[in-house]
């Protein structure tokens, strides 16, 4: 029995509520797989880790979670401790120190998802977002000059590398290739004078190489609008860190709330653990009353079994969640019912027991 060294860093908020949750889902599956097991480490890093110790996680923290196969993280940040601080100390510094330079979002509409765009199917909603998630908007580098004074200046450097664009585009390309897509990139060269104008010839050269690859190129702006109007014009999407930020909380929002949405901090070449997560934050306006809604952090935990090498358990565990929007039954009130978190999780269990029951043992 192969067993997988998890580290769990439940972290703020509601993100201790969800993750226990997707726990519960991966001991499920791995039990009824037989064929591995999961062994959890949990971290106490966080805003309240940080108010008694004074930082967001252990000096050698870094070091520390070297020795995982994956990382499994539920949300930081919270009022009290400034934002810039929580983020950067602790989920900011994982995706750097670890390179997880792809983030992989999926904005896919499962059946029974509720979408508030109007008549829209299903197949219709099927993007793979490929977010570059080490450096651009979120280099941290830049200055603050004058402090206070009249004449206050404040720099936010953007820092596209010639290495960084292009790992993050091959992949994308890698990527839409396997799966026989188009690929979209995302840029704003118009206004951005350098950093997207440096994207695009760079997105230009790689096409070269894939020309079996139909590709579109969008302007940001008009992109969103896009995404709201004709979504179905997106397949894998390719973007700089920030624009792949936000507009995956446009793509939640259209694929069935923030509460489903979730991401892959991947180290391609595995040199470092990649992390798992749900998209959304730590939502201090629901924190702690037991209604956040787990299916992001199960979604995460399904790409984590796909990671590790179980795709075909990763699956079911997307069809459980499919099968729980559609009976419409045991759901969080963000997707209009009344259940709690937990309810949801074993919920989640039971569909996956049923499903895996007599299925065959999956052996990668
Ligand atoms: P948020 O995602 O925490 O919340 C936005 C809204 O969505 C809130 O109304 C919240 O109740 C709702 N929501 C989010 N997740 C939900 C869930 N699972 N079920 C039901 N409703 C859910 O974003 P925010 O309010 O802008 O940020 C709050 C804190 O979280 C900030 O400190 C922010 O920096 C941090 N944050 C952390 C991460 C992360 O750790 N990956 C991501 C985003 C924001
Ligand atoms: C996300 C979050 C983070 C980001 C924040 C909390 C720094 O919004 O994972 O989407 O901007 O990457
Ligand atoms: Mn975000």
């Amino acid at each position: 029995v192969k067993k997988f060294k998890i580290a769990v860093i439940a972290g703020d908020g509601i993100g201790p509520e969800v993750i226990g949750e997707g726990v519960k889902v991966l001991n499920k599956v791995a039990e009824c797989s037989g064929d591995f097991c999961f062994d959890f480490t949990y971290f106490p890093w966080g805003c309240e880790y940080y108010l008694k110790h004074g930082k967001m996680m252990d000096d050698d923290g870094i070091e520390q979670l070297k020795a995982f196969d994956a990382i499994y993280l539920g949300a930081v940040g919270y009022p009290g401790v400034p934002d810039h601080v929580s983020l950067w100390d602790l989920l900011l510094k994982i995706r750097k120190e670890f390179d997880q330079y792809v983030n992989i979002r999926p904005i896919k509409l499962l059946q029974g998802a509720p979408c508030p765009l109007k008549d829209v199917r299903k197949e219709e909603i099927d993007m793979l977002f490929i977010r570059e998630n080490s450096e651009g908007e979120y280099a941290g580098a830049g200055d603050w000059l004058f402090k206070g004074k009249p004449e206050e200046v404040v720099l936010q450097t953007g820092v596209f590398s010639r290495k960084g664009t292009e790992r993050i585009i091959r992949y994308a390309f890698e990527t839409a290739r396997k799966m026989g897509k188009s690929l979209t990139s995302i840029s704003k060269g118009n206004a951005l004078n350098y950093s997207m104008v440096f994207w695009d010839q760079i997105f230009d050269e790689i096409s070269q190489e894939y020309p079996d690859v139909e590709t579109r190129s969008y302007l940001v702006d008009a992109a969103s609008m896009f995404m709201v109007k004709q979504p179905e014009r997106f397949q894998v999407v390719v973007s700089s860190n920030l624009f792949g930020d936000i507009l995956t909380d446009l793509g939640a929002a259209i694929a069935g709330g923030i509460g489903l949405a979730a991401g892959a901090n991947i180290n391609p070449e595995r040199t470092y653990p990649s992390m798992f997560e749900p998209i959304h934050g730590s939502a201090p306006d629901i924190a702690g009353q037991g209604i956040a809604n787990p299916l992001a952090a199960i979604w995460s935990a399904s790409q984590m079994l796909e990671f590790l090498g179980y795709e075909a358990l990763a699956d079911t565990v997307i069809q459980a969640i499919e099968k729980i929007l559609q009976e419409k039954e045991v759901l969080t009130p963000d997707m209009n019912g009344t259940s709690s978190t937990s309810e949801v999780g074993d919920r989640i269990v039971e569909i996956l027991s049923s499903m895996l029951h007599d299925e065959q043992l999956e052996r990668p």
